[in-house]
């Protein structure tokens, strides 16, 4: 199947309200030399008040985020995307639905958690990662035993960790990786043809191929 195809679109650059509104980019190499000089990834740095964040991890061109922002006006989110053009897509789709309550990070989901204070977040969603399985893939996996003990650190005590594909051997061993380990309770696992609002899972879904979705809690720090 061509995975690649869906990364081929056009796009135009947000307008530069839009991109200081919504986009706020971490570079790698500054995360890796100086990650003490960059600000963190919390409420107060983004949106200039105190709560806690919806983080969508490898948030693609926005459709999800953006409509959980006008659904939900109450509560703050946040993509995180390494793709240019996906995070213009995104810019584009938020500065459209003229939400306030959503920002796009232009960075590598493995390093930039790092810069997420601890118990800040209250709900992660992970849509369609790459399937990394194999071993020169490793190094791009959103669900890596690395990325699970900062997600386990960021996230309050019952927050979900929610997690789809199309890929029954990625789904397989992310599962097994998420039951090993101590910080996340399971709470769902389904096959199903959702719909959904990605392109990535119509795409899938248009093939007959159903979405896997695994959701847990994070397990009460009092608990362990
Ligand atoms: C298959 S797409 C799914 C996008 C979106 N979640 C959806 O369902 O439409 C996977 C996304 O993860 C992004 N991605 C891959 N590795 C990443 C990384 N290390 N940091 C941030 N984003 C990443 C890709 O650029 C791509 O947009």
């Amino acid at each position: 199947m061509p995975r690649l195809k869906l990364k081929r679109f056009r796009i135009r650059q947000p307008r530069p309200e839009a991109l200081a509104r919504y986009l706020r980019v971490y570079a790698s190499e500054d995360l890796y030399r100086q990650p003490e000089a960059l600000p963190s990834l919390s409420a107060r740095e983004l949106f200039g008040r105190d709560a806690l964040l919806a983080l969508d991890l490898g948030s693609g061109r926005g459709e999800y985020l953006v409509a959980q922002a006008q659904a939900q006006p109450a509560r703050l989110f946040v993509g995180i995307e390494i793709h240019w053009k996906s995070i213009w897509d995104a810019v584009n789709r938020a500065d459209a639905a003229g939400v306030e309550n959503v920002r796009f990070i232009r960075a590598d989901v493995r390093r930039v958690l790092a810069k997420v204070p601890d118990e800040s977040v209250d709900e992660v969603t992970v849509l369609f990662p790459p399937p990394a399985l194999v071993r020169k893939r490793r190094g791009q996996d959103l669900l890596s035993e690395a990325v699970l003990e900062h997600l386990a650190r960021v996230m309050v005590d019952g927050a979900p960790l929610r997690f789809v594909t199309d890929h029954p051997d990625y789904f397989a061993h992310k599962v097994a990786l998420i039951r090993s380990g101590e910080f996340f309770e399971e709470v769902a696992l389904v096959q199903d043809f959702e719909g959904g609002l990605t392109r990535f899972q119509q795409f899938w879904e248009s093939r007959a191929i159903p979405s896997l979705r695994f959701e847990a809690v994070r397990v009460p720090r009092s608990a362990r």
